[in-house]
């Protein structure tokens, strides 16, 4: 592999980068749940993202549930029922003694025409969901959109969601919100290992859906969302399973 397409060193990027508190947690196990579109959803014939694959490494008593929608958008989200469901989860487990995040995923589908939803909006949506969470007691966590594996040469995915990464970092920091880069991440690292092996991951097949991911790509992008996370909220470590080889191939730009 080429020097150019190698990763930045991920880990002191992101903490020189990232002025996000990192929290020092109690002692309550954590409880995950996970409010996206299909690149978060569980893998079916039309969708499937990368929750079930970050679920996979909990441990220890943590808990998490998938929520993610296919076509969802911050709008539909909420007036389909599906952002009420998100909340009575975060109460009854709050309840029962956990301490509960919610990671916050979408773009995908705002970024649609036919959604007429303009990056403003998008943005004020974002913040509204995450200052939900907060007044609720849980820890919003603002993901940014995974990267299309749509490239237009080997080594170069197309950065189709570069405007919804900006606005989702600043509903962010409008919020004080920790945000998960994992567009910037997942983009670079697919860059690195080139469109041959990014296909690998494809839903229904090599080649055959370039943004939803199948089992396995749910596990290695889960994966990245699990490292990122714990880059940035300490003491979680424990509650999730390591896979030491997995997380140095996505630091390396190698492919998993
Ligand atoms: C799109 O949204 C804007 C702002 O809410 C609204 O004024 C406009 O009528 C909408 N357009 C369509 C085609 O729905
Ligand atoms: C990427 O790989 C897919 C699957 O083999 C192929 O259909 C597509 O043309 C490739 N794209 C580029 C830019 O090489
Ligand atoms: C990747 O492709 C885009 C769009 O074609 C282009 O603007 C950009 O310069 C390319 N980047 C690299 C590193 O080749
Ligand atoms: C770690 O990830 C690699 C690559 O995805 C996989 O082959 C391996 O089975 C995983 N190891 C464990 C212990 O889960």
């Amino acid at each position: 592999m080429k020097m150019k397409y190698l990763f930045y060193p991920l880990w002191s990027f992101v903490v020189a980068a990232s002025p996000a508190p990192c929290h020092t947690r109690s002692e309550k196990p954590p409880a995950f749940i996970l409010a996206g579109d299909s690149t978060t959803a569980v893998q079916a014939a039309n969708g499937g993202g990368w929750g079930n694959g970050f679920l996979s490494f909990l441990r220890d008593g943590a808990w998490g549930v998938n929520k993610g929608h296919n076509g969802a958008t911050t709008v539909s989200f909420v007036k389909g029922g599906d952002w009420a469901t998100v909340k009575g989860y975060v109460d009854s487990k709050k309840a029962e003694g956990y301490e509960v995040y919610v990671t916050i995923q979408f773009g995908h589908n705002d970024q649609k025409p036919a959604a007429n939803i303009s990056l403003e909006q998008y943005k004020t949506n974002l913040e509204n969901l995450a200052l939900d969470i907060k007044s609720r007691g849980g820890t919003p966590l603002l993901v940014t959109p995974l990267t299309r594996r749509s490239f237009t040469s080997e080594h170069n995915a197309s950065d189709s969601l570069h405007n919804e990464r900006l606005y989702t970092i600043a509903a962010a920091d409008a919020t004080a919100t920790t945000y998960l880069d994992l567009n910037k991440y997942s983009l670079e690292y697919v860059n690195a290992i080139g469109n041959t092996s990014a296909q690998n991951y494809d839903l229904n097949g090599y080649g055959a859906d370039m943004t939803h991911l199948n089992s396995y790509g749910s596990v290695v992008f889960g994966r990245l969302v699990a490292d990122l996370l714990l880059q940035k909220e300490k003491g979680l470590e424990k509650y999730f399973t390591p896979n030491e080889t997995l997380s140095y191939d996505l630091q390396h730009g190698i492919a998993a």
